[in-house]
């Protein structure tokens, strides 16, 4: 099984944003936190910064959306050069349609689930998508601590996507370091979202393989 880190910006220095992605260039994917100040109490970045990041890195940009209608705007997030792209299933009016127009736009498409929203009653929807991030904290904010209550609705998604074959990747945001990608990976994540244990690490790029080397056991 393969698994992949996937650094947040959102807790990367700001004013230096092309120097601090390169600290990172060992990083299979590049996380980006699009906020606002409506599906979360938080406002970050929007396009034309994803669009300005993409152009100075090879590392594949992962967009977490944490917008309200994601129905309008994800495709241009597509568009703009992610190459995955996560919607919250909350905020989307029609997740069917919308998974099936980033993939026709060439992105991975992805499905976010906040931490009270069950993944049972999408189950159905896995096939028409390629990730499923659940959040293992309120989104929002960085640096915010791992909630162990997610353990078990990781360990029954996990279980749910074998069930149905394919290759859906399992991503967790919120919380991730050193301390808890152990129990992530245990549970059944694949892709680790890492902000602040990455870029508050002396040596970023030490701490994406250390964590990649943990979470493979
Ligand atoms: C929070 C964001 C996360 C955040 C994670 O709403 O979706 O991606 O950057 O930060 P850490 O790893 O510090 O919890
Ligand atoms: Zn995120």
């Amino acid at each position: 099984m393969g698994l992949r880190i996937s650094p947040s910006i959102l807790s990367a220095d700001f004013a230096n944003l092309e120097r601090e992605v390169h600290r990172i260039e060992n990083a299979d994917w590049l996380h980006v936190d699009v906020m606002d100040n409506h599906f979360v109490p938080n406002l970050t970045l929007g396009l034309p910064v994803l669009e300005a990041i993409g152009k100075v890195t090879d590392t594949p940009i992962d967009a977490h959306l944490m917008i309200d209608d994601p129905d309008r705007w994800a495709p241009s997030y597509a568009e703009a050069g992610a190459r995955s792209v996560t919607f919250h299933v909350e905020a989307a009016a029609a997740p069917v349609r919308l998974a099936r127009e980033l993939r026709t736009l060439g992105a991975r498409a992805s499905m976010a689930l906040k931490p009270a929203t069950p993944i049972e009653p999408y189950e159905d929807l896995l096939p028409e998508l390629d990730m499923v991030l659940l959040m293992t904290v309120e989104p929002g904010f960085g640096g915010q601590a791992f909630l162990d209550i997610m353990l078990p609705k990781i360990r029954r998604t996990r279980a749910m996507l074998d069930k149905h074959g394919g290759d859906v990747w399992l991503q967790v945001d919120g919380g991730v370091s050193a301390a808890t990608i152990e129990r992530c990976a245990e549970a059944g994540a694949d892709t680790f979202v890492a902000g602040s244990a990455v870029f508050g690490a002396e040596d970023p790029a030490a701490m994406v393989d250390q964590l990649r080397d943990q979470a493979a056991g």
